[in-house]
């Protein structure tokens, strides 16, 4: 055989033992995979809690996390942050929470289990836009009044940083607070409160 012929022989082995290793590999992943996979468990791994770690989360600072397909996000806010909150009052559709968009246990003044952090799910009550964190105070374009909080750039609704409503804006309600709970000081279970809700 000549040299060439000995180079597509040696060619046409490797691509075979190639494919081989690729099947192989891809039938020892896939099978555990669907054996651990059945339906019932892929619909409860679709709803099932997720942690968050808020261990490096600078204050002022947001954390984003997926649960159920839908945006939460977590806010370390800062004590400026928080003595702003009441100032605004007499501005929002539903300062004191009536409307139950919050487990129980966030029906409170900053909508909150521990004040600094905030919890809540980033979806718009109007029709559904993803609001933009806007933590700073007094910017140009949101006017003297603004002290932090979300802007929504589809229709221009705006909560504040407790996801509460401002009146005057096509959003009917305050932003929804999903169940969650402390496993400890730095891990929040988003989902999931013991039955506290
Ligand atoms: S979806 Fe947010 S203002 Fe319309």
């Amino acid at each position: 055989m000549s040299a060439q012929g000995v180079n597509k022989t040696r060619r046409r082995i490797l691509v075979a033992a190639t494919s081989v290793v690729g099947a192989v590999g891809a039938g020892y992943v896939a099978v555990p995979f669907i054996a651990s996979m059945n339906p019932s468990a892929k619909a409860r791994a679709a709803g099932a809690p997720v942690e968050a770690n808020i261990s490096q989360l600078e204050p002022g600072a947001l954390l984003r996390v997926k649960w159920r397909g839908q945006p939460i996000w977590i806010v370390h806010r800062t004590a400026e942050m928080l003595n702003a909150l009441p100032t605004r009052d007499s501005d929002l559709v539903d300062p004191s929470s009536q409307v139950l968009q919050q487990p129980s246990y966030c029906q409170n003044s900053t909508r909150s289990i521990k004040a600094n952090y905030f919890v809540v799910i980033g979806i718009c009550t109007h029709l559904g836009c993803s609001p933009t964190y806007r933590p700073e105070f007094a910017p140009e374009d949101l006017g003297d009044k603004w002290k932090g909080g979300w802007f929504c750039p589809c229709h221009g609704s705006k909560f504040d940083l407790a996801g509460r409503v401002f009146k005057g804006v096509p959003a009917p309600t305050n932003l929804v607070i999903p169940k969650h709970t402390y496993l400890n000081d730095t891990t929040l279970l988003i989902g999931e409160d013991g039955g506290r809700a």
